[in-house]
């Protein structure tokens, strides 16, 4: 997600921000720029790209030397990655300066009512709704500023996840920042103090830190730091010593970024859920730019994707034929185009991409674009080509997913398909209102539930070490079960680089049984008994087959099935959820899995060998 850097004291306030943006660079980010408070104005740089362009054009054109300053490095949600949509963001006045990081839920509204009273906005971002609203705030009454009140009152009207960081011309050597759902931390130093989205940014400035609570707003100068609630109560807050170093801090204490984004699961799809699901059940993709009609005229989906995303796919097929009717296939990018598929103006195509740079991805969409098919794109990189290319686009909040291995950036995949899925049933009518409402209701509840899993994982981190000299690991799964069995495969292929295959279970006795030996590791994922029981009973009777020829079976299984436990060398517990939401839940363990199975092994695992981010040749 965005960087957020800010600074009160006596050391060149640009210095202090740009250094503590480059920390936050670890994050991923399209653009960044800085504010900084001088003689009594604003002074502002911002650009796309790299920091390296801020950097440049800071050194063409230097801004005033000043002592408070703010700086932001963005992850583009609302408005594409360009300068004008770059942080910061300013009111109409030019008084006040802010930065963001999450989303707005009702900014929409809140810009409607904006501009009805004359505001003029100068981007396409939820988070200039907010320089405009403290404009309205703090506007002159002939009293002193009191932007920290200001703030509060501003963060009373927002809905939805934010941290906000603003300064204003007459509220010098200040800096107020508040957060609700987002990570905000004030690092306190001597005659100096900082704000930012995580100890990285200060660390070499000071190991002390004040953690930040929910619903919170603090101001900063360059003695002070006050914390207080929404309401302008004190507000309590955590203070304590970051024993971590650099590379640490940049990882939020974990050993690999991948470890911090399969812990950041919960969050990320509740983010991508965020603004999306109304409070009538409903659900609104206004950035769609597919109208109804054309939706009510698809008569074929085609998904298409590579890798983890060809997975998403997978489990996409399921929920859209279920809940839509609408007939639905799910091919590898790299064979589409070869095949010579059949496709008309009535064909969906929904390319799921993280990166949205992926070739093969890319060039499938091309060629279907080319044949008059609409492409829906499902993407976590605002502005990237394959979003830009494509008819409509739903972006995944997963925020910047920085370890090669695609872990976030699945689950909110799944969970963007499944909100495609629902429209489309909403638009068409396949599903009556309170069905469609019922959905609404079991996603809403996956954040939590994802967050239980995350907090049972020592045993299945110890079952890694244990079985990290195996030769291979074999996956069953059926159903929205299966792509779970492929998805856990691969990720031990590319993490751990050991022989790993996934199976649609009711497959096994046409051939891959014959894999089956003494202490061989099966993992299967058992679907829920409750719902589709003839599924359940189906896995389980696999799993009797793979145990009586000797295989060691690990089970993935909800709480409440003891109908496993005969046939369960382990068993791995997981939340109950209605059969199709459960690949959410039964994948993560496969990642925690893999991920320590390749630590045990020694190997690296947010840059496996031979494997890029993003996959931009053919
Ligand atoms: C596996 C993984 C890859 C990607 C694939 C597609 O963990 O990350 O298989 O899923 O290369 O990448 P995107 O989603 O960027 O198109």
């Amino acid at each position: 997600m965005c960087g957020i850097v800010g600074y009160v004291g006596g050391q060149s306030a640009l210095d202090v921000v740009v250094e503590g943006l480059r920390r936050l660079e670890y994050r991923g980010y399209d653009s960044a720029g800085v504010a900084l408070l001088a003689d009594g104005k604003l002074a502002t740089d911002k650009k796309a790209g790299k920091l390296a362009n801020l950097e440049s054009s800071l050194a063409e054109s230097p801004l005033p030397a000043a002592t408070t300053g703010i700086g932001h490095t963005r992850w583009a949600t609302h408005g594409g990655p360009t300068d004008r949509n770059a942080h910061p963001h300013l009111d109409c006045t030019g008084s006040v300066a802010v930065i963001h990081n999450g989303i707005i839920e009702n900014f929409a509204l809140l810009r409607a009512e904006l501009e009805g009273r004359g505001h003029q906005m100068s981007s396409d971002t939820d988070t200039e709704v907010v320089a405009h609203l403290l404009e309205e705030e703090t506007r002159g009454n002939g009293e002193a500023v009191d932007l920290a009140d200001a703030m509060r009152r501003v963060c009373r009207r927002l809905e939805g996840s934010f941290t906000l960081v603003a300064t204003h011309v007459d509220a010098p050597e200040l800096v107020v920042g508040a957060r609700r759902n987002s990570p905000l931390v004030a690092g306190r130093g001597n005659g100096e103090n900082f704000l930012a989205s995580d100890v990285a940014a200060f660390i070499t400035h000071t190991r002390e830190a004040v953690e930040l609570g929910q619903d919170q707003v603090v101001e900063v100068t360059a003695k002070s730091i006050t914390v207080t609630d929404f309401d302008g109560n004190p507000g309590e807050s955590r203070e304590y010593h970051v024993e971590w170093d650099l590379s640490a801090a940049e990882k939020g204490g974990y050993d690999y970024f991948m470890l911090k984004e399969i812990d950041e699961q919960p969050q990320a799809v509740a983010d991508t859920m965020l603004g999306r699901l109304g409070a009538d059940g409903r659900l609104h993709l206004d950035e769609m730019r597919l109208s109804d009609d054309d939706l009510r005229a698809v008569d074929k989906i085609i998904v298409i994707a590579c890798g983890t995303a060809f997975h998403a796919g997978l489990v996409a097929k399921y929920a859209i034929e279920h809940w839509t009717r609408i007939p639905c296939e799910v091919e590898l990018a790299s064979e589409f185009r070869y095949r010579d598929p059949v496709l008309t103006r009535s064909t969906l195509i929904v390319a799921i991409s993280q990166s949205g740079e992926t070739m093969d991805t890319l060039m499938a969409l091309r060629h279907a674009r080319e044949q008059q098919a609409r492409v829906l794109a499902i993407c976590n990189t605002n502005g990237s080509t394959i979003p830009r290319e494509s008819d409509a686009v739903l972006y995944t909040h997963a925020g910047p997913e920085v370890a090669v291995a695609s872990t976030k950036g699945y689950l909110t995949q799944i969970v963007a398909c499944f909100l495609v899925g629902l429209y489309l049933a909403q638009v068409r009518g396949t599903k009556f209102g309170d069905e469609i409402r019922a959905v609404v209701d079991d996603l809403r509840g996956m954040p939590a539930k994802i967050s239980d899993v995350l907090a049972s994982m020592d045993p299945v981190r110890a079952l890694g070490r244990e079985l990290r000299d195996a030769t291979s690991v074999l996956f069953l799964g059926r159903h929205v079960g299966y792509p779970t069995a492929l998805e856990g495969a691969l990720k031990l292929k590319e993490l751990a680089y050991m022989h790993a295959e996934g199976f649609a279970a009711g497959e096994l006795k046409h051939g891959p049984i014959a894999l089956i030996e003494d202490g061989v590791p099966v993992i299967a994922v058992v679907p829920s008994p409750r719902g589709r029981g003839v599924l359940h009973d189906k896995v389980v009777s696999n799993l009797q087959e793979v145990r009586a020829r000797g295989a060691r079976t690990i089970v993935i299984a909800e709480e409440g099935d003891t109908a496993v436990e005969p046939y369960a060398d382990t068993v791995i517990r997981i939340p109950q959820s209605p059969t199709l939401l459960q690949p959410l839940l039964s994948t993560v363990p496969l990642q925690v899995f893999a991920c320590e199975m390749a630590d045990a092994r020694g190997h690296d695992v947010d840059q496996p060998r031979n494997l890029a981010k993003s996959v931009t040749v053919e």
